[in-house]
């Protein structure tokens, strides 16, 4: 079955973004994301999982300081008056800290079941296939973060399906089908669509400018003929 329109994919749940005020490099202000959700609404979401970055070197957020974040961003919304249901996950970096917090069953902030995880650009992490063992070893099914932007993966779909097909999703940035991060992350978005290795279309938001991009990605050639069906996004919604 065909969800979308002829002129742009309609999402209603994220799973990637970056909106609590002060503690990455999304977000300053409580205003920047009040009006970046607006904006998302306008789009047709209903739903935001927002996934501040978790780092051992850059961002080393506790889990309670973001839960308080995103609280304060949920009562400014109820404040305003504004529909758009809020959950809280992270963008974990594949790094020795979060392994350890997945050995010592530590605080992990997970959503619906699922767990954000991301690697540096241009290495890939000997760790990393230990990470997704243990995030399985706990039921939770691992979800990387925007696959088509590892350098070392450029003009190499093969590790990604394997990856895949071992049990990690893959969230694709909407805006790297316009070419937003570069030509070399935008061939590889079109290829893990051609080889329907997309499990979820994320926004990966940081700031508004970015929002005009996120509608570009949305209304590309390549994603508004994209089936909903092959998307888990929608069964996000409860
Ligand atoms: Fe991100």
């Amino acid at each position: 079955m065909f969800f979308g329109t002829k002129d742009q994919l309609f999402l209603r749940a994220d799973i990637h973004s970056h909106l609590i005020p002060g503690v990455d490099d999304g977000v300053k202000t409580l205003e920047q994301s009040i009006e970046i959700i607006r904006e998302f609404q306008k789009l047709g979401y209903s739903k935001l999982i927002t996934t501040p970055h978790i780092s051992e070197s850059h961002y080393p957020n506790y889990p309670d300081t973001l839960r308080k974040g995103v609280l304060i961003v949920m009562e400014e919304l109820s404040k305003q008056g504004i529909n758009m249901e809020i959950e809280l996950g992270a963008e974990y970096m594949a790094d020795g800290a979060f392994l350890k917090l997945l050995k010592e069953d530590g605080d992990l902030l997970s959503w619906q079941g699922y767990v954000l995880v991301e690697t540096g650009f241009s290495n890939y992490p000997l760790i990393f296939d230990e990470i997704i063992f243990e995030i399985k070893a706990k039921g939770l099914h691992p979800v990387l973060a925007h696959p088509e932007r590892y350098g070392y993966w450029f003009g190499n779909t093969k590790s990604i399906k394997n990856l895949r097909e071992r049990g990690v999703k893959m969230q694709v940035t909407a805006s790297s089908f316009v070419g937003y991060y570069g030509s070399d992350q935008k061939k590889m978005a079109k290829s893990l669509l051609k080889e329907s290795l997309i499990d979820f279309i994320g926004s990966d938001m940081h700031s508004y400018d970015q929002m005009e991009y996120l509608k570009r990605g949305l209304a590309s050639q390549y994603l508004r003929k994209l089936d909903l069906e092959k998307l888990l996004n929608e069964s996000l919604l409860t």
